[in-house]
């Protein structure tokens, strides 16, 4: 890979060691994919946060970088184990607190915005159409690359700590017009009608996508909320973080959609849910935020809960940013949610958070929720907003 003479400098450690691991990364990066030069990224998203999956060598890592890495460019962080402030409510305990806590003082060292949230662009780290950046986190990266029109690899944790340093990242992969050329068609010919629908689609589509870039038709409409959901579902189920949808995402209308199609029917929808959907009645755990609540969805479930209580038998957690809960604080949706019940968890959520053990069901709008609940060994259930808010109430799914 071609360097200029500035990178030179860097890799031969001249902006001190952070810098230089970085470019040590990013080098190695680039000649495994074959890219020619580094380009300049707009911003970073950097997963690999909660101290549940880094550990105490993640830890030793981070901490080796923030004696002299300083960010270069806008980052944001991938949600953490644990909310950062009423983390005792979520049932952590001292020892796992005072480890991630370490984790993000580490973070914040190094001038990295400490957003916790995997849906970065709902609290101001939002690219233009176009623009190189170096993201990590399946679903943001998808969003990035497909909803807004950005261009980014998804990034490991090191990778794209390394482009925040350095400010720059390899230049191939989805980073490159001929590696973003859709490679198969899916035409979605059924009625979608609830937020669940989106999941079972993003399930039913990425499955059959494989490692192939979809393009999307028969689509009429499509809210924030619909498309962040869809995001998470077809890039966990399938693999390659970018589609096109016609007369939705705004790259769609350059791109020549392969002749042969897929027809989405009702059955598949049906066939998704059937898979992701375990027997069972009692509710343990009921989790709405997977990707990280909007507003607007924060306010459907004060709506919802308006003059209800949580069944004493179910937690109902609200996954969220720390600055979407400020909002939600300010319109009184917050009181509307705990009054009833409910309990917000910032700055975390249900794959990140050491919940192993601890619940045996789970009830959620999402289907890339449902995936990383069965790793903890829960049984999964995903529905509509109003179904799992029922079952948050009533403890039991019906
Ligand atoms: Fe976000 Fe966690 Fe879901 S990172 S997409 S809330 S699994």
């Amino acid at each position: 890979m071609h360097l200029t003479k500035d990178e030179e400098r860097m890799l031969d450690g001249e902006e001190g060691y952070a810098v230089k691991k970085s470019m040590e990364i990013l080098t190695a990066l680039g000649d495994i994919y074959g890219a020619e030069r580094l380009i300049k990224v707009g911003s970073v998203q950097v997963a690999g946060v909660s101290y549940h999956n880094l550990g105490d060598a993640g830890l030793e890592f981070l901490n080796e970088l923030a004696k002299d890495g300083r960010v270069r460019v806008l980052t944001t962080l991938n949600p953490a184990g644990m909310d950062l402030e009423d983390w005792r409510k979520l049932g952590i305990d001292d020892e796992f607190a005072h480890k991630q806590n370490l984790v993000i003082e580490a973070f914040r060292k190094m001038g990295i915005i400490i957003s916790c949230t995997c849906t970065p662009y709902l609290i101001g780290n939002l690219p233009i159409y176009g623009e190189h950046v170096a993201w990590s986190e399946s679903s943001a990266v998808t969003f990035a690359n497909s909803v807004i029109g950005a261009k980014t690899n998804r990034e490991g944790g090191p990778s794209a700590l390394a482009a925040a340093f350095v400010g720059k990242t390899p230049c191939y992969g989805l980073h490159l017009d001929e590696n973003r050329v859709p490679e198969t068609r899916f035409h979605v010919a059924t009625k979608l009608r609830k937020i669940s629908d989106w999941g079972a689609l993003g399930y039913s589509i990425g499955k059959s996508a494989e490692n192939k870039i979809p393009y999307i038709s028969g689509i009429e409409d499509a809210s924030l909320d619909e498309l962040k959901s869809f995001c998470a579902s077809v890039v966990t189920y399938g693999s390659k973080p970018l589609f096109y949808m016609e007369g939705i995402t705004p790259a769609a209308e350059n791109q020549q959609p392969p002749s042969e199609k897929i027809i989405v029917e009702s059955e598949d929808i049906e066939a998704a849910y059937q898979s992701i959907n375990d027997e069972f009645s009692a509710v343990d755990l009921v989790c709405i935020g997977c990707p990280h609540c909007s507003i607007k969805e924060i306010a459907e479930i004060a709506e919802l809960l308006k003059n209800r209580e949580v069944s004493a038998n179910t937690q109902l957690w609200v996954a969220c940013s720390r600055s979407m809960k400020q909002i939600a604080d300010a319109r009184s949706y917050t009181d509307t949610i705990e009054r009833a019940g409910g309990r917000f968890a910032c700055d975390t959520c249900m794959a990140v958070a050491p919940l192993k053990g601890r619940f045996r069901t789970v009830a959620t709008t999402s289907a890339k929720g449902c995936y990383y609940s069965r790793h903890n060994n829960m049984m999964t259930r995903m529905g509509s907003l109003t179904e799992c808010i029922d079952a948050a109430v009533k403890g039991k799914w019906s």
